[in-house]
């Protein structure tokens, strides 16, 4: 069995993270490595010379897989401690694995937090990558063509959930529909409220294609006052000017601080991230440098309590001149 070059880029990971092993949990990293779609408790680890997933007797679909060696375990038989065992030193990902997991496995082996390595081969995408979250994006921003004004937010929030698994395969995310003052909470959960013509209206929603996510937000408001109108025009030029920024080289902290500045010196507070890195997972940690064909979101937002919010988003292709939006 050969590595293939998502493995050979893993392997690569391990030299440099010092690590005599990596120990996989997570569903995506799993399908990233191997193509197998895990139903939630297989482990991959990864060793210098071998690549072996553990499943349960109910995976049963694992055992025609050629990307890996597949080893049929459970509780008892304790393959994945001895496994562990040998190689002693063995970095896990801290942000996935299931805390009674963690516990009982740290008896056997040293486990150190190695989710930045596990995760940096997936940070740049390959052009199939790309073509799904190009997909992906294009039936997000279809779904910002729904007629909004007299609906309850959650009837959009089902309406969007029903279109994104009739042509996708479901959500990135859960839909945030928060209209009026309901709009000045980052993460509403859509209620009863009905949406009228002179709220301001933030959709942010990603559809899941293959796999892979798209993460778009628009603020709509169809009879702005002059309040209104000021938010959006302000959140627009800070995401344009954010986005002349985004290039392969740039440290992603100057996306962030081009944000915070651009907020400061229109008066505004700074409430959460400028975004995050994007792709079978919906937040995938960003590339501290950014790289040609690197994906992350840039979602400016203010936000003025009693009154309503504003954030504009996109999902991003980060190319060696200005960044692309998918
Ligand atoms: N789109 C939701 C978030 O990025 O937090
Ligand atoms: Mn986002």
């Amino acid at each position: 069995m050969g590595f293939s070059r998502r493995q050979e880029r893993l392997r690569d990971a391990l030299s440099r993270s010092g690590q005599k092993a990596f120990l996989i949990s997570s569903v995506n990293d799993i399908l990233y490595y191997t193509g197998y779609r895990s139903s939630g408790s297989a482990m991959l680890v990864v060793a210098p010379k071998t690549i072996r997933l553990f499943v349960s007797r109910l995976e049963g679909d694992a055992k025609k897989l050629r990307t890996a060696e597949v080893l049929v375990t459970d509780k008892k038989s304790g393959l994945l401690s001895k496994e562990l065992k040998k190689h002693g030193h063995v970095g896990f990902d801290e942000e996935g694995l299931n805390a009674g997991t963690y516990l009982s496995l740290r008896k056997a082996v040293k486990l150190k937090p190695a989710a930045k390595w596990i995760k940096e081969p997936r940070q740049i995408k390959e052009a199939g990558e790309i073509e799904l979250m190009a997909k992906a994006a294009r039936l997000t921003k279809k779904a910002f063509r729904m007629r909004l004004a007299g609906r309850p937010e959650n009837s959009i929030a089902n309406a969007v959930k029903m279109e994104f698994l009739l042509r996708g395969d479901g959500l990135a995310f859960p839909p945030i529909v928060a209209a009026g003052k309901n709009s000045a909470v980052i993460h509403h959960n859509p209620g009863q409220s009905r949406i009228s013509r002179n709220h301001l209206v933030i959709m942010d929603i990603g559809a899941k294609v293959s796999g892979y996510c798209a993460d778009f937000t628009r603020t709509f408001c169809s009879r702005p006052g002059k309040r209104e109108r000021e938010l959006i025009e302000n959140v627009q030029n800070i995401h344009d000017i954010v986005l002349d920024k985004a290039q392969a080289g740039v440290k992603y902290s100057v996306l962030q601080e081009t944000f915070e500045k651009e907020m400061k010196r229109l008066g505004y507070v700074v409430r959460h991230a400028i975004g995050h890195g994007i792709g079978l997972d919906v937040h995938e940690p960003a590339p501290e440098v950014l790289q040609n064909n690197s994906t992350v979101t840039i979602e400016p937002g203010i936000y003025i309590e009693n009154f309503g919010g504003c954030r504009i988003e996109n999902t991003i292709l980060i190319k060696k001149s200005r960044g692309r939006v998918l």
